[in-house]
């Protein structure tokens, strides 16, 4: 079974096309997202629409969880809290409770998905380092995870009590180790890398392979500026950051 892994989709439909596009060709055939599928972007109501028609099973990101309720915004930086404010607006009662219930943490057949941390996934910490991630692995019930929520494609592994990590393209899983794998970001790549990412999980090879797909950017960014959402947002997307 091949699993395309989709991370922080961030409202970004024609990222979100590309990419599934670019799955279906590898021959995809079911959907994971780790979260943050709202904020930033034009689209919420189109992607969470789209990743519920495949069936994507989807753990919460702080971006849903804040754009499905009312509740004070002091946590985000000023642009991220605008882009949220706004994507309350866009969601009726009905899409902000789909957020509200979505789970904070799930298990697969052989895998686990999480937004942010496995030690904490209500606290929204960024794991960028093997310390921040040794939490999270000792944790890990399962060989492997997939995160989002940097929105930086990394590879963790714990061999024994040895912690290391690297950028990863593709990554055979060796038996008796665990994995904790970004799967980087769909809608809003912060790698200086513009392209779209996403993941393959091939469960019979026992390979994880990081795939980057070219999209419409500037019609992103027209969908962000005719939106009125904040200006960063569309000159991000360029730039990959
Ligand atoms: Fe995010």
């Amino acid at each position: 079974m091949k699993y395309a892994v989709l991370g922080d989709v961030h409202a970004n439909i024609e990222a979100l096309e590309a990419v599934l596009a670019d799955a279906s060709r590898c021959g995809a055939e079911r959907y994971i997202s780790t979260g943050d599928v709202v904020g930033y972007n034009a689209n919420p109501v189109e992607c969470m629409d789209r990743l519920a028609a495949l069936g994507a099973g989807t753990v919460q990101g702080n971006h849903d969880h804040y754009a499905a309720g009312n509740q004070n915004l002091d946590y985000f930086n000023p642009v991220a809290a605008d882009a949220i404010r706004w994507t309350q607006n866009q969601l009726n009662a009905e899409y902000r409770q789909r957020l509200a219930a979505l789970p904070m943490t799930q298990q697969a057949a052989d895998f686990t998905v999480v937004h942010s941390s496995l030690d904490a996934p209500e606290e929204w910490k960024y794991i960028f380092s093997p310390e921040e991630a040794a939490p999270s692995l000792l944790l890990q019930q399962t060989p492997l995870c997939f995160l989002g929520h940097t929105h930086r494609p990394v590879a963790f592994r714990m061999q024994g009590e040895r912690i290391g990590c690297n950028p990863y393209e593709t990554l055979k899983l060796k038996p008796g180790w665990k994995y904790l794998i970004n799967a980087g970001s769909v809608g809003q790549p912060r790698d200086r890398d513009p392209r779209a990412a996403y993941v393959i999980y091939d469960d019979q090879k026992q390979t994880v392979s990081l795939h980057r797909v070219e999209y419409d950017i500037p019609a992103a960014q027209a969908k962000i500026r005719a939106a009125g959402l904040p200006e960063m947002d569309a000159l991000r997307l360029a730039a990959g950051y």
